[in-house]
């Protein structure tokens, strides 16, 4: 990623003017608790060392103009009195989105000029779309003086993504983004928004966490994410709650005789993987990162066979890298691609990833993009 003294200059080159200020926003990694958000459930993801930066400066006038540092995408143009759903395509749905989400709210936006640098991988399950949103919702509330809490900053991503993008995904990603911290996973209660900083020192427990970039890229905005919410949905409402959330490991056997056998299985992942959020916190507590492995490794499983949203990729970076020794393995994200995460001990990292590559290359498998990710701080401005 450039310095933030090149991304001012290449701001003045492109606009002709200093941008206000610099914001920056990380991605995330969800340590565990995958499609449990949008059931009310727990979520433990952490904000990552990669990040989406924009450079902005805000208009006298209605237009806004984009550009970012990487693509061929060139200067995009929009205007804040005619934001389109439609029509806008790439990376800058997300800022429109942004701003399309505040007017729903009430607030009146301003034009503006903005400049986009990221190091977070596209298409890579990690989140790169929340990250220039959240940077950009920030950027926004500090220059207008909107005054949004972060609570009101999660939801009004969350409206962008599923309304003006058209991805009916949950909160965790903003969450991260936004209330993340560096030596910490964050706790989120998605039913009433509580967080709670969870220690979480791979490092110090000679851990390295790595992530393995299937290069499958993937899409919220596709089909299998919705159809996974939708099984959810009819599974809460035939077992008569609110959301699966409400649903325990002791209902599952009543359960299993209600529901039709995919929907079950569908909230079978659910309801366990829930339970495996609080285990996870607990044991992080009790006895630190190399206790959790087995709970990744379960997590996987359940995404393979009961939700149904692993891929060979996945499959193949997961077996992998626990059989080279990675204590635990999982697939992140919203799945059907994008990346798995493997906590490794230090002294295996060279194994995991030579086995991983080895295994791909024989599966006649896209190269996978192999790297470590430390926690990180939230949303910030940089300058
Ligand atoms: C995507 C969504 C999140 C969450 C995960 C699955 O990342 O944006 O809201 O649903 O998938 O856990």
């Amino acid at each position: 990623m450039s310095s933030t003294d090149d991304l001012r200059a290449r701001f003045e080159g492109a606009f002709g003017a200093a941008p206000d200020g610099v914001w920056q926003a990380p991605g995330r990694v969800n340590l565990i608790g995958e499609h449990t958000d949008y059931n009310e459930g727990f979520v433990l993801p952490f904000a990552i060392d990669r990040a989406a930066r924009v450079a902005v400066r805000l208009r006298p006038d209605s237009s806004v103009r984009l550009l970012s540092t990487f693509g061929s995408q060139g200067l995009t143009t929009a205007d804040t009195g005619s934001l389109d759903r439609g029509t806008s395509k790439g990376w800058t749905r997300y800022p429109l989105g942004v701003l399309w989400a505040l007017q729903q709210r009430g607030l009146s936006v301003p034009g503006l000029d903005l400049l986009l640098d990221s190091d977070v991988p596209r298409g890579a399950g990690l989140s790169s779309s929340h990250a220039i949103e959240c940077a950009l919702i920030l950027a926004l509330n500090e220059l207008t003086n909107a005054g949004l809490s972060p609570e009101d900053m999660v939801l009004a991503t969350q409206r962008a993504e599923n309304d003006f993008v058209g991805a009916p995904t949950g909160i965790m990603d903003q969450s991260a983004s936004l209330r993340g911290s560096a030596g910490h996973a964050l706790f989120l209660d998605c039913r009433d928004r509580n967080v709670r900083l969870i220690p979480f020192d791979a490092e110090s427990a000679g851990l390295v966490m790595l992530v393995i970039d299937t290069r499958v890229s993937h899409s919220h905005a596709g089909g299998g994410y919705a159809a996974r919410r939708g099984s959810c949905e009819l599974g809460a409402e035939v077992l008569g709650v609110k959301a699966l959330r409400d649903v325990d490991l002791t209902d599952l056997e009543e359960a299993c005789g209600l529901l039709d056998p995919e929907t079950f299985r569908r909230v079978r992942h659910v309801v366990t993987e829930n339970d495996r959020v609080l285990q996870t916190v607990d044991l992080l507590g009790s006895s630190g990162p190399r206790a959790i492995g087995p709970l990744l490794d379960a997590s996987h499983a359940s995404m393979r066979d009961d939700f149904g949203i692993s891929c060979p990729e996945l499959d193949l970076a997961v077996e992998t890298a626990r059989s080279a020794g990675a204590i635990g393995a999982r697939m992140t994200g919203g799945g059907f691609g994008g990346s798995a995460i493997a906590l490794t001990p230090v002294a295996a990292e060279p194994r995991v990833r030579a086995a991983v590559e080895r295994a791909f290359a024989r599966a006649g498998y896209t190269a996978p993009d192999i790297f470590s990710v430390r926690t990180a701080a939230g949303a910030r401005r940089v300058e």
